[in-house]
């Protein structure tokens, strides 16, 4: 009786004392926010005022300012940790203020482009934090003459690709395939699409670019120096500055190209397909790409080939007869038209949908993990079969193999600091997707695609285990950015990166020692050297 009392005595006091340290902690931590609103409102330009720009929870559009750019709805729950304020950057001094103004309060900044990240790490985090939402932010100007274009970050990248075309029928822009892909993370973190064998990714035809640093300065390609620039091509541009603007290199694209999607099940000799399209597909000519995704219907797996090719259709089938004939490719399966029309055709969209459908910022959201990988060998038959029962028995799970090969295969491995170059025959991507919101739902779903990753280890590249930043995965690992920085950085950060890793640790080092830039996985800086 005694010792219950006091235990509950002992226990009511530290309840009080928790509860006045979390009133305090609230109170300083209302102070500091106050301060830090009062700082971006003091310090901005009369010509761009900064308080339209400025929602906090107080705003009544603050939840949905918040929600229009989540694009995993794991991360659109009561429970996701919130910003306690987001700026939606009117202008370039928009984007100094915030940096300076954070950095003088100590304050973590989220930069949010199209929101696609995968594990939300724009617009989540387990401290205090704000964002800083570039969608306001998106001229695109076409500068045919010059091969060219400025793109601000928080373009779409299916805005990108309508602008070109509206400018030229044989102009294109060699990056991803999904339309509502921000520009800021994509083209910073190494973007690619179905021209990657051509023109290989985004970073290889970046020609300047617009940051504003830690020291709020903004700095293009020649005052950022090329060490920064080297760095925010595929070293993701969230641990270095926040990229205002990147121009691009046009490409060529002929009048007419062809796509392609073909279907087979394992009843349809997959098998024997997906054996062939290992030994071929990053060997085949440059112009054409030709894509794998596979899925589980009906208790088979089912094998997706989406192909692109930048010609006619007679020569594309003729390339497939001689060199991949299993697929049975026909003159029925191939759909000729315009680049901006496969573009279109790739965005998943049914035959016929207009164009205009690129400029549409609002995909259909599921909760949703992705996860990465790279294959230096094609996998055995028997590897391939053992994949095809582990996938009819998770059911949900998916994957997407992409070939590398042609012009991937050419550029030096340091020439950006995205790595995976020559010896990689393909990537894969793991993609699982559901419905059902709440953790019993996310955990179950997380444990198959785990399990699926586990079930590849013999068939994919091993120390490191190489991983494609832009495919968010932090199952990777995660950095506190404490005093264990580097260390815990490392251990992603050589999937991600390789031998880019440490370059990429010396700049961020030089340019932002005090680790102003920082995120659940951003290059770390070096540990304080002893002595
Ligand atoms: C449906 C879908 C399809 C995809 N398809 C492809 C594809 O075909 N090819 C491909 O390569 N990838 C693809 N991805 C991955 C995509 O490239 C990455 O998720 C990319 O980082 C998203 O960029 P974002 O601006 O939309 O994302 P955000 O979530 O806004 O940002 C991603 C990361 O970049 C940082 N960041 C964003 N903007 C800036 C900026 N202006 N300055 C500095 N840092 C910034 C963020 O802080 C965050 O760390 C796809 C993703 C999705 C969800
Ligand atoms: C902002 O300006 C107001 C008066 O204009 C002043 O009271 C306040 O201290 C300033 N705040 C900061 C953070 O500079
Ligand atoms: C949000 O509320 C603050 C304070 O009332 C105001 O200054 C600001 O302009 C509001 N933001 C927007 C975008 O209306
Ligand atoms: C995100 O959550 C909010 C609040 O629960 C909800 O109103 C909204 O519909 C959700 N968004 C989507 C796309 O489900
Ligand atoms: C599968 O391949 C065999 C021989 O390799 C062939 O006889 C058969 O027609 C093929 N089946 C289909 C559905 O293409
Ligand atoms: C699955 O089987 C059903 C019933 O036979 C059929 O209607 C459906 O088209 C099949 N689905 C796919 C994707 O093949
Ligand atoms: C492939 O080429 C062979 C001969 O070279 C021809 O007989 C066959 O019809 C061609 N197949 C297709 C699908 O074009
Ligand atoms: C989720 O719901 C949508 C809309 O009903 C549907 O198209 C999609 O197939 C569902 N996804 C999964 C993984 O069940
Ligand atoms: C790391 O930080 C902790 C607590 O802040 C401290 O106790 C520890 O000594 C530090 N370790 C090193 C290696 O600096």
């Amino acid at each position: 009786m005694e010792n219950f009392t006091n235990t509950s005595k002992l226990s009511l006091l530290s309840i009080i004392l928790i509860l006045f340290s979390l009133f305090s902690w609230q109170a300083t931590s209302d102070s500091v926010h106050e301060n830090f609103l009062h700082c971006l409102l003091n310090h901005s330009e009369p010509a761009h005022p900064i308080s339209p720009a400025i929602f906090t929870p107080q705003n009544a559009s603050f939840s949905s300012v918040l929600q229009s750019y989540i694009r995993n709805l794991r991360f659109n729950s009561t429970s996701t940790p919130k910003p306690f304020l987001i700026l939606t950057a009117l202008h370039e001094s928009h984007v100094q203020v915030a940096v300076n103004c954070a950095r003088e309060h100590g304050l973590q900044m989220k930069i949010r482009s199209g929101g696609h990240d995968y594990e939300g790490l724009s617009y989540v985090s387990e401290v205090p934090f704000f964002v800083l939402d570039m969608f306001n932010l998106r001229a695109v100007d076409v500068d045919i003459e010059s091969n060219s274009a400025w793109v601000q970050t928080g373009a779409i990248l299916g805005e990108v690709y309508y602008k070109i075309a509206e400018k030229s029928k044989t102009h294109g822009f060699p990056a991803g395939v999904c339309p509502t892909v921000g520009v800021g993370g994509h083209i910073s973190g190494g973007g690619y699409g179905n021209m990657m064998r051509k023109y290989g990714l985004t970073v290889d035809n970046i020609i300047d670019a617009r940051l504003v640093d830690a020291n709020g300065r903004l700095l293009d390609r020649k005052s950022m120096g090329e060490d920064l620039f080297w760095a925010i091509r595929g070293g993701g541009g969230a641990s270095f500055g926040v990229i205002i603007a990147y121009k691009i290199n046009l490409v060529q694209v002929p009048e007419k190209v062809n796509s392609f999607l073909v279907r087979r099940t394992l009843e349809q000799n997959l098998t024997e397909i997906v054996d062939r399209w290992q030994h071929v597909a990053y060997i085949l000519p440059e112009e054409l790409f030709v894509r794998l995704t596979l899925d589980v219907v009906n208790k088979t797996v089912r094998g997706n080939f989406w192909g692109f090719y930048l010609g006619g259709s007679e020569k594309l089938l003729s390339i497939m007869n001689k060199s991949f004939p299993q697929l049975g490719l026909t003159q029925s399966d191939c759909v000729e038209s315009s680049w901006i029309e496969s573009v279109v055709f790739w965005g998943g969209f049914d035959s016929g949908t207009s164009t205009n459908i690129l400029l549409s910022r609002t995909p259909a959201l599921s909760f949703l993990k992705r996860k990465s990988d790279y294959v230096k060998k094609p996998i055995p038959r028997d590897g391939l079969e053992g994949i095809w029962k582990k996938m009819i028995e998770l059911e949900t799970t998916m994957l997407t193999f992409n070939p590398y090969g042609g012009r991937m295969a050419e550029i030096a491995a340091s020439a950006t600091a995205f790595p995976h170059r020559a010896g990689n025959l393909w990537m894969m991507q793991y993609l699982v997707n559901w419905n059902e919101s709440g953790s019993e739902a996310a955990n179950f779903y997380l444990g198959l695609i785990r399990e699926l990753y586990n079930h590849m280890t013999p068939f994919v590249s091993k120390n490191p285990r190489q991983a494609f930043l832009n495919y968010r995965d932090i199952d990777l690992g995660v950095n506190h950015n404490g005093n264990r920085s580097y260390l815990e950085g490392r251990v992603y950060g050589i999937k991600y990166f390789k031998g880019n890793f440490e370059r990429l640790v010396k700049i961020k080092t030089k340019v932002d020692p005090d680790n102003f830039f920082r995120n659940e996985q951003s290059i770390p800086v070096l540990p304080h050297q002893l002595g």
